[in-house]
């Protein structure tokens, strides 16, 4: 009995497995748009067999996307197209889901492939970033953004909500707030780039005010029977790491009280060149399992798990409810029959829908029997 192919049951969806389509942005949306790309490849996520399909990290403003291209839902024409990714993902067997976030002092960048740096100051296709102070993140990364007045905070708030009444509206079934990896939600919980001294800097439950107002405002407009999930870094590897997972597993046990149903774990990335592990493989999956147990709430994570028996171990451990797997599934949609092969299952027909499980047994059968 694999406990990787276990339902998952989180409030009133039942996902067919524990593997999730981690968010991926696709840079590949004009004016936050969305086309066939993201119609074709989050189809071929859900059919490859995943129980979740999370969209890529979503804008809630245009301000706030990571770059030019990337997805959006800041104004209502932008929800038919997301409901054919919504209803696609969903026809193929997978629960809906949805990451909305704000990049905060990160955005206004150029895409991977063109350098994953600031566009420069003044350069037509980038605009100026905001954030909780006006610190820059460094590196790639250099433009000083601008600090956040209460009423930006307020607006961004809202925004944040009237996204998620858009993505539900959309048809998507699980909510995932961005507030990890350095982008807004989570530079106002780090000290390294909050150096407020309103209600919203200082001490550790001011920093966690813009957070913990965004979940309990979302939570009003999210149907109480649907998840709403977070993605939190826990840990900078700064050499504070005690410290800041002390502070983030209080944190999330806020959140939780606020209605958060899952925290998706992740890491930081707050400042640059920080020594993560990536050696190690599922580095995540203890500091998860703490996560989960000190504030009391169902976890995923991931970050380099692509090997079948670890994926497999992680859950089977109770390190994590949910898997993510992520680029292993860009380099092969039907991962998730890989992962079953691997782990003995001869005939993942349990992954397959029935117009392509019918036919494949039969075919099977006249090979064999030639
Ligand atoms: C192309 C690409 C785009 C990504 N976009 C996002 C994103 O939109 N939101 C997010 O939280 N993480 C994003 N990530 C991180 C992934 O969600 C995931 O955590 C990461 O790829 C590590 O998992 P993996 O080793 O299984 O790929 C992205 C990763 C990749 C490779």
């Amino acid at each position: 009995m694999s406990a990787l192919f276990t339902p998952f049951t989180l409030k009133s969806l039942t996902l067919r497995n524990r593997i999730a389509i981690p968010p991926m942005c696709q840079y590949s949306a004009v004016d936050g748009f969305t086309n066939d790309w993201h119609q074709t490849h989050y189809a071929s996520m859900a059919r490859g067999g995943a129980g979740l399909v999370i969209v890529e990290a979503t804008g809630v403003s245009p301000e706030g996307r990571i770059t030019p291209d990337c997805t959006g839902l800041w104004n209502d024409a932008q929800v038919a197209g997301m409901s054919r990714i919504a209803a696609g993902i969903k026809a193929a067997g997978a629960v809906p889901g949805i990451q909305i976030g704000h990049a905060g002092r990160k955005a206004s960048a150029n895409n991977p492939w063109e350098g994953d740096d600031h566009i420069p100051e003044g350069a037509a296709r980038g605009w100026q970033p905001i954030a909780p102070s006006a610190i820059a993140f460094g590196g790639g990364l250099p433009r000083v953004p601008r600090a956040m007045t209460l009423e930006d905070i307020a607006r961004v708030q809202a925004d944040f909500v009237a996204a998620a009444r858009r993505a539900r509206e959309a048809g998507f079934e699980w909510l995932e707030l961005h507030f990890a990896h350095g982008y807004l939600g989570q530079s106002f919980f780090s000290a390294h780039s909050n150096q407020r001294t309103d209600a919203y800097g200082g001490s550790a439950g001011n920093r966690a005010r813009f957070l913990l107002e965004t979940v309990a405002a979302v939570r009003e407009v999210w149907p109480e029977h649907l998840p709403l999930t977070a993605r939190l870094g826990v840990i900078e590897y700064d050499g504070r790491d005690e410290e800041t997972l002390a502070e983030s597993i209080a944190l999330v046990g806020q959140m939780r009280e606020r209605g958060l149903d899952l925290l998706n774990v992740s890491l930081n990335f707050v400042i640059p060149d920080v020594a993560v592990p990536w050696g190690t493989p599922a580095f995540l999956a203890p500091i998860a399992q703490r996560v989960s147990r000190e504030a009391g709430l169902p976890v995923a994570s991931g970050w380099g798990i692509d090997d079948a028996r670890i994926a497999e171990r992680v859950v089977a451990d109770g390190q994590m409810d949910l898997v993510m797997i992520g680029r292993a599934h860009l380099a092969n949609p039907h991962y998730v029959y890989a992962l079953a092969q691997a782990l003995g299952k001869e005939r993942p027909d349990w992954t397959l829908p029935a117009p392509y499980a019918h036919w494949l047994e039969r075919y099977r059968g006249a090979a064999k029997a030639a």
